[in-house]
């Protein structure tokens, strides 16, 4: 449960973005505290990607203040995220599917042995964390040198989230894990989000399926056309509601009225 008498770990404050003429964002405002499922939820198009990539240090705000820890912050790179403990998962992942899930999992972190004072690969090390960290989160590998290709999709983006949780992840954003899975799938994604949200760290969990976000969110954040209305806890919106709001409900209220129904 989201912990909201603790300070945010992240505050975002009026962020506006433009691209040229495009107003992606125009001025945002959005605070995600530790161990909270905060879900960002808005149509193709509202904004939720450009959002995240300026929590993540990719997109510089062309307006707007950003706060980590209580303090002013500008990221120069997204490594500098990173390293502050801010990490994302997007939906292609970044991974290697002929390599196994140990390789991917330390990939660009690979730990080390000396042999001979030379520096090796420290196969065992990678391979028992690996299968440490999967079973954590509830996937029982075959073994430590599966391929990532054999996993299914959900078990993947858990791969994913599992390497930025143990490599240090305060905030871990999670671009539409969702959208390309299946129910199974997508309730295992779920779990894995649960999981790690009562590990105390801050999950934004972008989606475009209400039903999604209900069934892990804590708090609710609606985008339209790069706004927002502000922040529903569990328990003060609905499903129809965000639905609602995603669309816009003024121009679902005159798609109504065109057809003579309920939309
Ligand atoms: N790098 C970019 N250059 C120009 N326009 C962009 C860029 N990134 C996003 N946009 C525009 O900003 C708006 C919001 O896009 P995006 O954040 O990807 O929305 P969402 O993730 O909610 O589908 C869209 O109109 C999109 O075309
Ligand atoms: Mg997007």
């Amino acid at each position: 449960m989201a912990n909201t008498q603790t300070a945010p770990i992240i505050r975002m404050v009026d962020i506006e973005k433009h691209f040229g003429s495009v107003i992606a964002l125009a001025g945002v405002t959005v605070e995600v505290f530790p161990g909270e499922c905060h879900c960002l939820l808005g149509d193709n198009g509202a904004g939720k990607s450009t959002f995240i990539k300026t929590m993540s240090g990719v997109h510089k705000p062309t307006k707007g203040e950003i706060y980590f820890e209580g303090r002013p912050l500008s990221f120069d790179d997204p490594r500098d995220a990173i390293s502050a403990g801010i990490a994302t998962v997007y939906q292609d992942l970044a991974m290697i599917p002929l390599m196994s899930v140990a390789r991917n999992f330390f990939m660009g972190n690979e730990p080390t042995r000396k042999v001979l004072g030379l520096p090796f690969y420290d196969h065992d090390h990678a391979n028992s964390i690996t299968m440490t960290e999967m079973k954590n989160m509830g996937i029982n590998l075959r073994g430590p040198d599966q391929a990532v290709g054999t996993l299914s999709g959900g078990e993947r983006q858990t791969v994913a989230i599992a390497r930025a949780v143990h490599f240090g992840a305060k905030v871990l954003i999670l671009d539409e894990p969702t959208s390309a899975l299946g129910v199974r799938q997508t309730s295992n994604v779920l779990a894995t989000i649960d999981k790690v949200r009562a590990q105390g760290i801050a999950v934004v969990f972008i989606t475009h399926n209400v039903r999604h976000a209900m069934a892990v969110g804590d708090r609710f954040t609606v985008l339209n056309r790069g706004k927002t209305l502000g922040t529903a806890s569990r328990g003060e919106i609905g499903a129809e509601e965000l639905q609602d709001l995603m669309a816009g409900g003024q121009e679902l209220a005159q798609l109504e009225g065109s057809l003579g129904g309920t939309v």
